[in-house]
């Protein structure tokens, strides 16, 4: 049965989401560890650390209709009291870039939470597309 801090942990993934979706790199820094590692297709297989590699896409323009990203099935699992994983199922609906016709995208995304000083930040990501 989901507890409040289950809710606490979608609600800040989800928040985590939604600053992707924005291009707000003000607020995924701060939800993040600067040692975040990933997998994630734009990677191309590779693991990479750090925020370097993500910031290249908030700095890219945004598209004229923002996308909007749903958050489905969250699950959450504690490792201990201070580590969580929170796995779901991502949908991006946007504009197609060429031809302005709507699509979703759907992902499959495990996120690594560790509560540092009080305060969860994000510590790893896995997201494969299908
Ligand atoms: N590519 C950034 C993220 O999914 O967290």
């Amino acid at each position: 049965m989901p507890t409040r801090v289950d809710d606490d942990l979608i609600i800040l993934t989800k928040r985590l989401l939604d600053c992707i979706t924005a291009g707000d790199w003000e607020t995924y820094q701060t939800l993040c560890d600067a040692s975040l590692s990933a997998f994630e297709p734009e990677a191309r297989g590779h693991l990479v650390e750090g925020m370097a590699f993500h910031r290249f896409y908030f700095e890219l323009e945004r598209p004229k209709r923002a996308p909007q990203t749903s958050m489905l099935a969250p699950h959450v699992r504690y490792l201990g009291d201070d580590v969580a994983v929170v796995s779901y199922i991502r949908l991006i609906q946007h504009c197609d870039h060429d031809d302005g016709r709507p699509r979703t995208a759907c992902f499959e995304e495990t996120r690594v939470w560790h509560r540092q000083a009080g305060e969860w930040k994000h510590v790893h990501f896995h997201r494969s597309g299908s």
